[in-house]
């Protein structure tokens, strides 16, 4: 028998397969096979161009941390570890978060390491999480966190931050919890918007979520980017909000690790169980030797290096804006994390996706078409670009961007 199954290959292009079997994809597999930031970056790659679309963060491992990893290695530190990940990576998370923000956790009860912020998300969802159970997420949204929620029968439900300044709607969230909410997504700082919520705003969000018995998942990877006078807070050390609170954050962006793949989740010892259960079903453990690297940085690297690592980043912050200024690109500037949304009403295109390959027909300087962050129709007149790059790369993708011809 012939069947004929539609897919959708990359966002709004529908590709026709024909099997000659009943043999499908399950109800669930995706309609989007590629991802557009990764669609982009393979476009990019394959004409030498500069790739600021994908968040991949090429800059230096700091030394005690690679070398942590090697020595792991040569130690024959290669096996398995705990579920929970190594004690000493736990002790040093627990540490610095009773340092930083002032949070009191259990290392060995509610600390859990992760295959990246990403593990430590779907081993959350699986656990406190049901389908059909909505789920609020703040729009311009990261796609892995819906992508997510979709492949597990559960719904996300966007709620629109203010265009622009991208401030919280108070009003917008009470409308859209249903009886069958169950949780809110913070992320904070935000990709792409590079938001960062203010304490006032997570109180609010806190005190509907106390209101509503929903648990709020927080997504801090970015937490040591932060600009100007914005200051990270976690919603898990405000009052009354450590039970309902899933900390997921990771070394991905802090470390310029993304290939590593540690990451950590924090919360009450009740749900960490089964969490960790989860979590040990895909992935096992977090790979053993990367797990003492990274415990070898969070232990010895002074608070200097995070500090610096937020000042070099508002460097580049600085050089892209400009740059996206001065191509007639005008960017939203960031808080936090290390993305700009500029305006890409100048730029040739039917929509966003395809302004992204205008410019980089132009000028060699892969994005992200805005609509990846925002539900269908949102976002086709902005870009995302990542800074994240060492500032050889840089350099070069700005004065791309000002050649620009217009
Ligand atoms: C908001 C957000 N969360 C999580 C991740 C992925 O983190 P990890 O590499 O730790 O899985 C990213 C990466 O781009 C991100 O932007």
């Amino acid at each position: 028998m012939k069947s004929t199954h539609v897919i959708d290959v990359c966002e709004g292009n529908l590709a026709m397969m024909d099997t000659a079997s009943s043999l499908r994809l399950s109800e669930l597999a995706p309609r989007v096979l590629q991802s557009e930031i990764r669609a982009m970056s393979v476009a990019c790659d394959a004409m030498g161009g500069v790739n600021l679309a994908q968040g991949v963060c090429d800059t230096e491992v700091p030394a005690v941390v690679a070398e942590g990893a090697h020595k792991a290695i040569r130690d024959g530190l290669n096996i398995y570890t705990r579920l929970e990940g190594i004690l000493r990576l736990r002790q040093a998370i627990a540490a610095q978060v009773a340092r930083t923000h002032g949070i009191e956790v259990d290392p060995e009860r509610e600390v859990l390491i992760t295959s990246g912020a990403t593990g430590a998300f779907q081993a959350a969802c699986h656990a406190l999480l049901n389908p059909g159970d909505e789920v609020v997420v703040f729009e311009p949204f990261y796609g892995y966190h819906l992508g997510m929620f979709k492949g597990m029968r559960i719904v996300p439900v966007p709620v629109a931050l203010r265009y622009g300044t991208w401030e919280l709607d108070l009003e917008a969230v009470r409308a859209a919890i249903t009886p069958r909410t169950r949780a809110v997504v913070v992320n904070t700082p935000c990709n792409p918007s590079g938001k960062v919520f203010t304490r006032t705003e997570l109180e609010a969000i806190g005190a509907i979520a106390d209101e509503f018995d929903l648990f709020l998942f927080t997504d801090e990877i970015y937490e040591h980017f932060v600009y100007g006078n914005a200051k990270h807070v976690s919603p898990m050390e405000l009052p009354g909000l450590r039970e309902r609170t899933i900390l997921m954050s990771g070394f991905s962006k802090t470390f310029s690790v993304t290939g590593w793949r540690i990451g950590y989740l924090i919360a009450d010892a009740k749900w960490v169980g089964s969490i960790g259960y989860f979590h040990d079903l895909t992935y096992v453990c977090a790979p053993a030797p990367f797990q003492h690297g990274v415990a070898d940085g969070v232990e010895q690297l002074p608070p200097s290096y995070y500090t610096g690592l937020a000042r070099d980043h508002q460097e580049k912050r600085t050089m892209l804006v400009d740059a996206l200024r001065d191509a007639g690109m005008t960017p939203h500037v960031p808080d936090g994390a290390y993305y700009i949304l500029a305006d890409a009403s100048s730029i040739e295109g039917a929509n966003a996706a395809a302004k992204a390959r205008t410019l980089l027909k132009e000028t060699g300087v892969g994005s992200v078409a805005g609509s990846a962050f925002f539900r269908p129709g949102g976002g086709e007149d902005l870009l995302r670009f990542c800074f994240a790059k060492k500032d050889a790369d840089l350099v070069d993708a700005c004065r791309r961007l000002r050649g620009r011809t217009r």
